[in-house]
């Protein structure tokens, strides 16, 4: 590895910005530098004013996704080896609008997520604890999708979420997937009908983009499949 990188910054300031600019500056390296590290050192020895999120740097919280060399990505997650060139474009998650330098606004995000109602609403007929078994099958069916940290890298990936503000996207109908997939959720037709319209997965043309860039290795894109399979069932009366 070189000793230095290359590193075209995306800035902009509302405040005293007219435009948008990237700004040319050289780090030096480390081994085992993530991106995070890269920011940081900008921060604490280049620039004081630059912003940008993190939390956990562990790759849970889900806050830190940048676009980084044309990809969305988890900033704490991402090994500056691993993009084998010295020359690296750090730019603000895609797809949503920019607060300041490379933090977006996340509320149009959680918006939608709020719309497909995220959390579990037990069935009134159910009156002692279920248990799922972790090894069964309703539980592995669902497993991977469950691993989800709303990092919003899958959002920015998203060519129909670029085109279509009203799309629900790969993360809120993946969450949705995984509460409509269990048998115990008391509102599972009505989560279905929020998701069976135009902006929800019918407007996903199933490219896969959001499935490639997942840091946790998720197929958003087979929960929207899917979803869609549950909403033919039931306009054919064969899901309830
Ligand atoms: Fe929490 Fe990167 S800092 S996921």
């Amino acid at each position: 590895m070189s000793d230095h990188l290359n590193i075209r910054l995306f800035r902009f300031n509302p405040e005293i910005d007219v435009e948008p600019r990237f700004e040319e500056l050289q780090v030096p390296t480390f081994e085992n530098m993530a991106i995070l590290d890269v920011v940081m050192h900008i921060q604490n020895y280049l620039d004081r004013s630059l912003s940008f999120r993190f939390s956990c740097r562990v790759g849970m919280c889900g806050s830190c996704a940048l676009y980084v060399n044309g990809r969305p990505r988890l900033a704490c997650r991402t090994q500056v080896s691993a993009l084998k060139t010295q020359n690296i474009t750090i730019m603000p998650l895609p797809n949503l609008p920019i607060i300041r330098d490379l933090v977006v606004d996340m509320e149009p995000f959680f918006e939608k997520w709020k719309k497909i109602k995220p959390y579990y609403v037990s069935r009134k007929d159910i009156v002692d604890p279920v248990v799922v078994h972790p090894d069964s099958n309703e539980r592995e069916f669902i497993d991977e999708m469950l691993d989800c940290i709303a990092c919003g890298c899958c959002y920015g990936a998203c060519s129909m979420a670029a085109t279509n503000e009203e799309f629900l996207g790969p993360p809120a109908l993946n969450r949705a997937y995984t509460l409509i997939a269990d048998k115990r959720d008391a509102i599972r037709v009505e989560r279905l009908k929020v998701v069976d319209k135009s902006y929800g997965v019918w407007r996903c043309h199933t490219q896969f983009n959001c499935s490639e860039v997942c840091p946790k290795n998720i197929v958003p894109t087979r929960s929207i499949q899917n979803l869609k399979k549950r909403c033919v069932l039931k306009k054919i009366g064969v899901f309830k």
